[in-house]
């Protein structure tokens, strides 16, 4: 049996430590083994190396992102995956206990969350995908959360006449929500630095707006209010505390019911009477297997799904990257994705 080694968090402010880790290699019917090429690493990692959240038990392997080769597989995955393919997934190792924590050589993952790569496309770029895809597809799709329209197999939505209001659409997050929206056929207004406006334009945004402008917040409820398409829902994909406030004040001036989906928490009072909103949690993600399993795949092997933001290359390859990526993402990026490469 290869070796293992697994990058751990073994408690709140330590660093992360590298040691050899036993892997499972009895798999249930619908578990796939994978040899990861490249890691993301996203702002829950780190954030979960700093501070500790209820659900989260440590000592734990984190890493939500991993793409890579297929090293083993259960039965019923084996009838759509073969050993060897390459694919990206999504790890959980924050909930579904150590072996299947991304940050480590050998990653157990279900079937549900795996996705063929094509084959012009590198492990890292398909590395940047799979929490944001999820949390995206979560928050604009879930019966619990915005609800809304959602793409079909082929593409053919029933979005089409709504807009939907995406903040912070240059963060992984919010491009990808940016991207499922179009697909869904919404018309998308986003929030993004000037720089980053063209950006989100070829990601699908119609209409941006600088978050840092003073007048941000009249200029969207302006908008919104011009007579076009209902706005059907407002997300906050990016900007932590600082973007929930502006997100309500959108939702409580602009005309009509608009539901508000924040990825940051709602403290106390922040949420004015007449105004619906709900932070996302993402501990199931049932409502949106079809997204894995029908949307991902096609969109991505026919092109019609751009892998954003592109990925930072970490220097240092191998698990020993990984801290060193925390530290990079912990400075902020804009528009890209830190990347980890295993070799
Ligand atoms: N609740 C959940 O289930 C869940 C799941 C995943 C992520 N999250 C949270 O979602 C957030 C986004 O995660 P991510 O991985 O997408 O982050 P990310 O890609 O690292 O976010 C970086 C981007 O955020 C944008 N940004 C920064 N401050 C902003 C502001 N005040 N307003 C608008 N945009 C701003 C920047 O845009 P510019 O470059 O244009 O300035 C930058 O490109 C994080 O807070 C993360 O912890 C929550």
């Amino acid at each position: 049996m290869p070796e293992n080694r697994a990058a751990w968090q073994d408690e709140v402010g330590t660093p992360l430590s590298i040691r050899p880790t036993p892997y499972q290699t009895d798999l249930t019917p619908t578990q796939i083994l994978i040899k990861p090429h490249a890691w993301a690493i996203n702002p829950a990692d780190h954030i979960l190396q700093d501070l500790s959240l209820p659900f989260v038990k440590y000592p734990v392997i984190l890493g939500e992102d991993i793409a890579g080769t297929i090293e083993a597989l259960g039965n019923e995955a084996s009838t759509h995956f073969q050993l060897h393919d390459r694919v990206l997934a999504f790890a959980q190792g924050a909930t579904k206990g150590a072996a299947m924590g991304g940050f480590q050589e050998h990653v157990l993952v279900d079937m549900a969350f795996t996705c063929a790569i094509p084959g012009d496309m590198s492990f890292a770029e398909a590395s940047v995908l799979p929490l944001g895809f999820t949390t995206a597809a979560h928050a604009l799709f879930n019966g619990g959360t915005l609800g809304l329209p959602r793409p079909s197999g082929d593409f053919v939505s029933g979005g089409v006449g709504k807009r939907v209001f995406i903040w912070g659409g240059a963060s992984s997050v919010g491009g990808n929500a940016i991207q499922l929206a179009r697909a869904a056929g919404l018309e998308v207004l986003t929030t993004a630095s000037r720089g980053n406006f063209e950006y989100v334009k070829k990601l699908g945004a119609s209409v941006v707006f600088d978050y840092t402008s003073g007048t941000v917040v009249e200029d969207i409820v302006s908008e919104l209010d011009n007579g076009g398409a209902p706005c059907v829902g407002i997300f906050q994909a990016a900007g932590s505390n600082d973007s929930v406030g502006p997100v309500i004040e959108v939702a409580r001036r602009a005309k009509g019911d608009i539901v508000v989906i924040t990825t940051s928490p709602l403290q106390d009072g922040m949420v004015p009477e007449g105004v619906k909103a709900k932070m996302l949690f993402g501990n199931s993600h049932d409502d949106i297997l079809d997204m894995w399993k029908l949307f991902l795949p096609r969109a991505l092997k026919e092109g019609k799904y751009i892998v954003a933001p592109g990925p930072l290359i970490v220097e240092t390859r191998g698990l020993e990257g990984i801290q060193l990526g925390y530290d990079i993402l912990k400075k902020g990026v804009s528009a890209r994705k830190v990347v980890v490469l295993a070799d």
